[in-house]
């Protein structure tokens, strides 16, 4: 007889590289015979995929761990696992704080998950934060079973890592040097992603357009991937503007299936600043970026990063900043107060008070999110292809994307899911759009 099944429950915070990972992770541990629920208070294994790129971010952790006490005392046989960037900053520290954690796996040693869990099953505790020189992509198994079909749009890791050491960021230390995977095994992941019934694949990487594997590039990659039949979309995040080579923008003015959308964040818009944060561009260069691309492909759709309140931003920093975007015209954007990461370069430096902060973020978001009404309204009335999801909220309803990444709704049957159909947007709010079929 066969054991029944242990249940595992994840919760993903933060980028979506974490989304890809704890889809990994779900398959590695599959193999294992561990089973996926949706409810924390029905598993044998819960694994947080953790996010440290700001304090609050990391702190949302030591909160949730706290929430499951109840759990850990209702079900002693209950363990509890740390993945991803806290787990990798902060390793065995974790445990100290929050002694009901039984294992603590960084992002580079996935692959060793099922090794893990096997000690917990003898009662041990797991840490592994190493940054093993095998590639823990050639040791994970695909994020489903087998022939199992998949949602319409996935995620497909290409790089991971950052060499770029901006002042203000932990990435290049929880998630290591640059690597990028051969592009032989992205090709077959891509493959393998369509059979199973995927029209869109977003190439995730830290630093995606610094993709480099021998010959290959990050443009070379999306043209080949564009020969993929029943590949209908192409998408890409997160860009340096260091990275925008000519190639990588020609692509968007000839390769159709590449999607008018550009996630290229800035930070600031003063160049003073800029410099503080080892950015290595100016606010003029990025403007240069954006024209070319717009040259190429007028109707692009731009999101950007910003961070306010970076130690020594002065008022005429922050207004260079708020001029940035009014020159730009985002169609979406995230912007953030800084905050301090231990370790970098830029923890120790003098901080901008924290009223001053929050001030500026409001100003700097009340402009954001203006543009990206405008934006949204100015498809009203428009025909957009949509790539349908999942069901929407109300009956009858189906949710899917527009080229410029916006969520549309539309009365249309569950059969659309997974096809491109022309939309007619009739009604626009903050963050999505309602149409109809066309
Ligand atoms: N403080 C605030 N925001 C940060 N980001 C990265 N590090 C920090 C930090 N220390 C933001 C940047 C980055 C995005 C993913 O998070 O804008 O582009
Ligand atoms: Fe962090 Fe800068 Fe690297 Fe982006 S480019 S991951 S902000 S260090």
């Amino acid at each position: 007889m066969t054991a029944p099944p242990k249940k595992l429950f994840v919760k993903t915070y933060g980028c979506q590289m974490n989304v890809y990972d704890s889809e990994r992770m779900t398959g590695a541990l599959a193999a294992e015979g561990y089973e996926v629920t949706e409810e924390a208070a029905s598993a044998d294994l819960i694994l947080l995929n953790t996010c440290h790129i700001r304090e609050k971010a990391a702190e949302k952790v030591y909160s949730e761990l706290g929430r499951l006490k109840p759990l850990k005392a209702a079900n002693p046989d209950l363990k509890i696992g740390v993945a991803g960037c806290v787990a990798q900053a902060e390793g065995a520290e974790i445990i100290r704080r929050q002694p009901l954690v039984d294992l603590v796996v960084g992002p580079q040693a996935y692959h060793r998950l099922p090794a893990m869990t096997a000690a917990l099953a003898e009662g041990r505790r797991a840490i592994d934060t190493e940054f093993p020189v095998e590639d823990k992509s050639d040791h994970l198994p695909p994020a489903r079973g087998p022939n199992a079909r998949r949602a319409p749009a996935a995620f497909l890791t290409v790089q991971e890592g950052c060499d770029k050491f901006c002042a203000f960021c932990v990435v290049p230390y929880t998630r290591g040097a640059e690597v990028s995977r051969p592009a032989a095994r992205i090709l077959a992941e891509a493959e393998d992603l369509v059979e199973r019934g995927v029209v869109e694949i977003t190439l995730l990487g830290q630093n995606v357009n610094a993709y480099r594997a021998g010959d290959w590039t990050l443009a070379r990659l999306i043209r080949r991937l564009a020969k993929i039949d029943g590949l209908q979309r192409i998408r890409f995040t997160t860009s340096h503007p260091n990275d925008m080579d000519d190639d990588l923008i020609d692509a968007h003015g000839t390769v159709e299936k590449l999607m008018p959308y550009l996630h290229l964040p800035v930070q600031s818009g003063s160049d003073r600043v800029l410099a503080a944060m080892n950015r290595k561009h100016t606010a003029e260069a990025y403007h240069q970026i954006l024209g070319r691309l717009r040259a190429v492909r007028p109707d692009i759709a731009l999101s950007g990063d910003f961070i306010v309140g970076f130690p020594g931003e002065t008022e005429e920093d922050f207004a260079a900043t708020l001029a940035l975007c009014r020159r730009v015209g985002y169609a979406q954007a995230y912007s953030f107060k800084y905050s301090s990461r231990p370790g970098t370069p830029a923890a120790g430096r003098e901080a901008v008070p924290e009223d001053v902060k929050s001030e500026r973020l409001q100003r700097l978001q009340t402009l954001l999110s203006a543009q990206q009404t405008a934006f949204q309204q100015r498809q009203i009335g428009r025909v957009l292809p949509v790539l349908l999801e999942k069901p929407g909220r109300e009956p009858g309803q189906l949710v899917g994307r527009s080229p410029y990444l916006q969520a549309v709704h539309c009365a249309a049957p569950p059969g659309l899911i997974g096809q491109i159909v022309p939309v007619e947007i009739v009604d626009a709010g903050p963050n999505s759009l309602a149409g109809r079929l066309h």
